[in-house]
């Protein structure tokens, strides 16, 4: 590894999430993309991704279950910032196999349906689109529920060949996060407004009663602490284990 994880991380702590995504365009673009399920946090990554590097990659993993607002942002960002949204789509025999063998909501009846259904329509895609490539971008946020509060900005995804998975956004708040979308008019998905504060697919995603747990309409059947897809397996840092400690010695 050309880096030392443990350096950058205390250095870009403190950092904004313009010079995190500076660093990493410096280091990697053109092998740098973005993953983007058009949530509050991916828009705001887009407009300040596009505004230092126009040419860059964003991705989508199109499950096919998507909601319809999901869709509608998607082009109205295209629109505005005149890029392409490269869509992946699940495999084709894969999904027909699964909806043929266990019906169209198989991902209700237990974790393992449901991360099945995930394997197929978001994991497995998730792997071709980050062929070739030696860093991608996220979303995530320490504050978004009990699995992430040990994120880091920069980790070595292993799940995915240990290339760089960088997240600056992982210490903004929510409130951070709508500052800014309100700040540079970004585009962002109606259903945020429909108290959908996280956004999936549509059987899997509801809205929150005001000021419930922002993740807590995912998968609402599931219990917290093991509500991940699979998109984001890592193996933490010692730094990242401190902090999940030090947590809970402060509750
Ligand atoms: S999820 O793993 O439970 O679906 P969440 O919706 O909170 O995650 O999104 C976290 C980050 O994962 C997003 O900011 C984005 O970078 C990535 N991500 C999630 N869903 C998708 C998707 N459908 N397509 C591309 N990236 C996604
Ligand atoms: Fe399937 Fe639901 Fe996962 Fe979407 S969120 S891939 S519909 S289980």
């Amino acid at each position: 590894m050309r880096f030392d994880i443990l350096k950058l991380n205390k250095e870009f702590e403190k950092a904004s999430a313009v010079a995190v995504l500076q660093w990493a365009l410096k280091n990697f673009y053109p092998k740098l993309a973005l993953a983007s399920s058009f949530g509050a946090e991916d828009v705001v990554l887009i407009d300040i991704l596009v505004k230092l590097e126009p040419g860059i990659r964003v991705f989508t993993l199109d499950t096919g279950r998507l909601n319809e607002e999901t869709y509608e942002v998607m082009d109205r960002i295209r629109e505005k910032y005149k890029i392409s949204v490269e869509s992946y789509f699940p495999d084709r025999k894969k999904v027909e196999a699964l909806e043929r063998a266990k019906g169209f909501y198989s991902f209700r009846e237990s974790v393992q349906n449901r991360k099945e259904c995930c394997g197929i329509r978001k994991v497995e895609p998730l792997g071709r689109a980050l062929k070739g490539l030696e860093a991608w971008v996220t979303g995530l946020r320490r504050a978004q529920s009990v699995t992430r509060t040990g994120i880091e900005k920069i980790e070595k995804d292993e799940a995915h060949g240990g290339i760089l998975k960088i997240s600056p956004l992982a210490d903004w708040t929510n409130d951070d996060v709508w500052a800014y979308i309100k700040k540079n008019g970004v585009p962002y998905n109606r259903l945020h407004d429909q108290g959908y504060p996280s956004i999936g697919c549509a059987p899997c995603t509801r809205a929150v009663k005001p000021g419930g747990d922002i993740r807590s309409g995912r998968w609402w059947w599931e219990n917290p602490d093991h509500k991940e897809c699979g998109l984001h397996v890592t193996d933490r840092s010692q730094a990242s284990r401190d902090r999940i400690q030090e947590k809970k010695n402060n509750k």
